[in-house]
């Protein structure tokens, strides 16, 4: 079996899986060459913690399997955290992946800094 039971899990049983239709970030990304698209929803709470996140993923796998596991590491942790979690961590907490599927990772680190970047985005407006 070239994939972990923890990837087989997250695929098989996503967490987080849908939208925040009121979230305060939403990022979305996508790598060109496999065609898979990710989006990020996260909702953001005193303290700039992250109270809820969700993801749609459009593609294979790997792709939501990690997703599905970078939502759960940045559930609850402040802002800062989460753009400190790289694909790395995402990789390492799933137990591994085989090397053709690590941009999968990649992309679940993008969505989560793409979302983050949106929420910025958003408070900057909202401070004039
Ligand atoms: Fe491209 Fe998995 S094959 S994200």
């Amino acid at each position: 079996m070239i994939y972990s039971e923890k990837v087989l899990d997250h695929f098989q049983n996503p967490r987080n899986v849908g939208e925040i239709p009121d979230a305060d970030g939403v990022g979305t990304v996508g790598n060109a060459k496999c065609g898979d698209i990710m989006q990020m929803f996260i909702k953001v709470g005193d303290g700039e913690v992250i109270e809820d996140v969700k993801f749609k993923t459009f593609g294979c796998g790997a792709a939501i399997a990690t997703s599905s596991m970078a939502t759960e590491l940045i559930k609850g942790k402040r802002i800062e955290e989460a753009l400190a979690l790289t694909n790395e961590a995402v990789v390492e907490a799933l137990e591994g992946l085989p090397p053709v599927k690590i941009h999968c990772s990649v992309l679940a680190e993008e969505a989560v800094k793409a979302a983050v970047e949106d929420y910025r985005k958003k408070q900057a407006q909202q401070n004039g």
